[in-house]
């Protein structure tokens, strides 16, 4: 039986005021990590073509960048790494004198508040593009695993306040933990990649941080999209390994993940809206087909209505721009 006329719930969206003061889900930028890619050199700013707006910068620019990342009060900045050498190990990556390592120190020599995280992966250090070494073709995940411990102890070296590992490697949530441990830093948390799928939404990124497989592709390692419970088994590994936080990704993809995820851990998750789900919206809008502001709005507060604590998003600059604006 309906209680219309008693119960009329458009009274609560008559206006913007009113809406505002019942809306159950905000986004701030504190909410937001705002990814960046390193190369070497100086002075270097190259357009990422299938991502509008974002860059691969050299650490002199990258740190102007993070600084106004700093100042608008988003939540963070996670850093990707492009080598100027690749090899079949990807050396590039546990070098303490990376490109990483090199721009995680000068970040928190300029600007220590700036939370910085780093992602922990080998695919942007190894000629073939694979996140880590090759026995026979595929991923060999236990000659993997100590070298990615080793990347996650140079970037906390450097100073890195979170290291996420985004490589989906058996067993190295707690490798990486007892490195990191034995290493003495104990205070670095880890974010791990716990439910990460292997996605057709990851094609702009993989221009952006120049790492598309040179052969096959990442099923052997990443999550099946048509699997859940999977997630929550591969969520509950990495919190009993020792993971301070949760990534899903990606998150638009996924919101029923993130929140299973967060229902069933309480931890603190993390969203990782994806360079494809980024990219679609920036098209649709060039074509004048979507409202680029609204259409990204919507998105970022579906992830954190999902129960994302926090979302990567690469629009993360321009959301805390106009939110300065007012
Ligand atoms: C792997 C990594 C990837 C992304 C983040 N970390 C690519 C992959 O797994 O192929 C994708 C992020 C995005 O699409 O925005 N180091």
């Amino acid at each position: 039986m309906s209680r219309h006329p008693v119960f009329r719930p458009r009274r609560l969206r008559r206006s913007e005021g009113i809406r505002a003061l019942v809306r159950e889900t905000t986004v701030t930028p504190g909410d937001l990590v705002l990814p960046l890619f390193a190369v070497p050199g100086e002075g270097v700013r190259r357009p990422v073509g299938s991502m509008a707006g974002v860059e691969q910068t050299s650490v002199d620019e990258l740190l102007r960048d993070a600084e106004e990342a700093l100042r608008l009060g988003i939540g963070g900045v996670l850093l990707f790494g492009i080598p100027a050498r690749k090899d079949e190990a990807g050396s590039g990556g546990y070098d303490e004198h990376g490109i990483v390592q090199t721009a995680v120190r000068a970040l928190k020599r300029a600007l220590p508040e700036l939370l910085v995280i780093t992602d922990v992966c080998l695919c942007e250090y190894t000629s073939h593009g694979h996140c880590g070494v090759l026995r026979g073709g595929d991923v060999d995940n236990d000659a993997t695993v100590p070298l990615l411990a080793r990347v996650a102890v140079t970037h906390a070296a450097a100073g890195a306040d979170v290291v996420a590992p985004s490589d989906m490697m058996d067993g190295r949530v707690g490798a990486i933990r007892a490195a990191l441990d034995g290493a003495g830093f104990q205070d670095t948390a880890l974010m791990s990649y716990a439910a990460k799928y292997a996605s057709a939404f990851y094609g702009p990124f993989r221009d952006a941080a120049e790492s598309v497989p040179a052969f096959g592709d990442r099923r052997t390692a990443q999550m099946d999209p048509g699997n859940v419970l999977e997630a929550l088994r591969e969520v509950r590994m990495d919190v009993e390994e020792g993971a301070d936080m949760l990534m899903v990704k990606p998150a638009l993809a996924y919101l029923d993940v993130i929140h299973r995820v967060k229902a069933e851990t309480g931890y603190p998750v993390c969203g990782y809206h994806v360079s494809g789900e980024y990219a679609m919206i920036e098209a649709a809008a060039d074509r004048g087909w979507i409202d680029r502001e609204r259409a990204h709005r919507e998105a970022l507060t579906a992830i954190r209505r999902a129960g994302a604590d926090l979302v990567v998003s690469y629009w993360s600059r321009q959301f805390a721009r106009l939110a300065a604006a007012g």
